[in-house]
């Protein structure tokens, strides 16, 4: 067929769905209000779907692919919910007839896989014209990589951010009504939209955004930039949200902000994040609270204090080092120095002596030089982590760091994480072997790949795995540590 003709048709078959999608919306009126008028969408875009169904004689799929950290997680779970609502049926595959990518971009390598995979989607999309392509999240606050992808990549159907991700249900019949690529990035967030479809990932437990945003403006970041200012939601609302989970059965939650420490100072009604975990500890039906992540420079002595009393509060603590060197955090514009750091770690480890710390570490800040980074792997032998999640510093446009001189080369910074990773797996090894035959409550939660056995994790986050079958799922049972696996355990179930 001719590129005219075809064009010609697809005009043609645009046209016929525009006087269906007209026939749907007439004589309603759009709600101004949220969620109200998102549940409008959802309700057309659900009645069009199912005509397209029926004509087609098919189910219509969907796949949501999430990079980066647990807020996307959550916003994908929030995604899910409103494209389950519509009609479409979740499966794990790119050949879906919706694919959603909830990006990241806090390292660059990050953006490179999302486009890496735009390339294949549009082979797929050539193959099945009702597919439908969407691409949401941080990546997308940035100017240039929406200017490159309405250039370069046409065939994205619908690009969002993070400021408006309940939209999706607007933006899906937008796109069914143009025919056309739809774009809508907000600069800031405006509303807190509550009450909308979930479908958490867990039936046991689940993330809970306690606020969004950050502050912070680390010389290296660009999570303020495109997740925008701190925004705490109402204690009241995030207290309905656990009861609610409660009910469905939930018995774990973390509570998720960028700077958890920070939460509730700009409320009407100001209320300290201390004060806020004693009132999730209060709701029936919860046995474990997580949180992350806290910034060590307004860690409180309430919180310390709060913790090492509380019955559910796990015993773990998140506690980004990013350097140990007292010249690198001040200019991260960290706000602590080494020595502040490790007198808050013997804080903690003094008040709640079975805590176990994980870390979050940057390798090749710009001008980290050898005496820096000893710096760092003497603050890692010192508070002995558990675990320690290490980066390659990644330059991010925008950020004051990437505007400086002085980049590490590739070579000297590849061979410092190495020895870092060296560091921290002796730190972690030595953490397992404190808990060694012990027997301590694990919470099971999903088969593992060995037929017969369920892995699950302690109050610290250890993984441990041991025989069991699924009806073990979401419970809590008492395991003996038998065998230490340098990550995790294998034990013997005890109850
Ligand atoms: N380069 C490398 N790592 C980074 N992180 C944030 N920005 C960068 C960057 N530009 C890391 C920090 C943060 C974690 C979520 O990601 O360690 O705590
Ligand atoms: Fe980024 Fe720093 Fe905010 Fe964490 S606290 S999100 S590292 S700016």
């Amino acid at each position: 067929m001719s590129k005219a003709k075809k064009k010609k048709e697809k005009q043609l078959k645009h046209l016929n769905t525009r006087k269906i999608l007209d026939e749907l919306a007439f004589g309603l009126t759009v709600p101004t209000a949220e969620p109200a008028k998102q549940y409008f969408y959802m309700n057309l875009c659900k009645q069009y779907l199912a005509r397209k169904k029926q004509e087609a004689g098919k189910e219509f799929t969907f796949c949501i692919r999430t990079f980066g950290c647990q807020m996307n997680a959550k916003d994908s779970e929030k995604l899910k919910g409103i494209l389950l609502e519509i009609g479409y049926t979740q499966i794990d595959s790119e050949d879906a007839d919706f694919v959603l990518y909830n990006t990241c971009t806090v390292r660059e390598n990050a953006n490179l896989k999302v486009y890496g995979h735009l390339g294949y989607l549009q082979n797929l999309k050539q193959k099945n014209p009702d597919k439908l392509i969407a691409l949401c999240g941080c990546m997308m606050q940035e100017e240039h990589v929406v200017k490159k992808i309405k250039e370069s990549y046409r065939f994205v159907d619908i690009v969002f951010g993070t400021h408006n991700i309940y939209l999706l249900s607007e933006l899906l019949w937008k796109r069914f009504y143009s025919g056309k690529m739809v774009v809508d990035i907000w600069d800031k967030a405006q509303q807190i939209v509550e009450d909308l479809p979930s479908c958490r990932d867990y039936s046991f437990k689940s993330g809970v955004n306690i606020m969004y945003g950050c502050n912070n403006f680390c010389s290296y970041c660009i999570v303020p930039y495109v997740r925008g200012r701190e925004r705490s939601r109402k204690p009241e609302d995030i207290i309905a949200e656990v009861k609610k989970l409660a009910d469905e059965g939930v018995v774990e939650v973390m509570l998720l902000g960028q700077n958890v420490n920070s939460y509730g100072k700009t409320l009407e009604q100001p209320i300290s994040f201390a004060e806020l975990l004693k009132m999730v500890e209060e709701v029936d039906g919860i046995k474990r609270i997580r949180f992350m992540t806290p910034h060590p420079k307004d860690l409180s002595e309430e919180l310390i204090q709060v913790m090492k009393y509380s019955k559910k509060i796990c015993r773990q603590m998140h506690l980004p080092l990013q350097s140990g060197s007292t010249a690198i955090l001040k200019d991260m514009n960290r706000r602590y120095t080494k020595e502040q750091y490790l007198a808050l770690v013997e804080r903690i480890k003094q008040e709640i002596p079975d805590v176990s710390l994980s870390t979050d570490i940057i390798v090749g800040y710009p001008g980290e030089t050898e005496e820096d980074f000893q710096d760092t792997i003497d603050v890692v032998r010192k508070v002995q982590y558990d675990s320690a999640f290490t980066f390659i510093y990644s330059k991010r446009t925008g950020t004051p760091a990437a505007a400086q001189e002085n980049q590490v080369p590739d070579d000297v910074v590849k061979e410092r994480f190495s020895r870092l990773l060296q560091e921290i797996s002796l730190a972690s090894a030595a953490c397992l072997k404190k808990h060694l035959g012990k027997t301590m409550e694990v919470l099971v939660e999903e088969m593992s790949s060995e037929d017969g056995i369920v892995t699950g994790r302690l109050s610290n986050n250890t993984l441990v795995h041991f025989a069991g079958d699924r009806t073990l799922i979401g419970k809590t049972v008492n395991v003996k540590l038998e065998e230490d696996k340098g990550f995790y355990y294998i034990g013997t179930q005890i109850n």
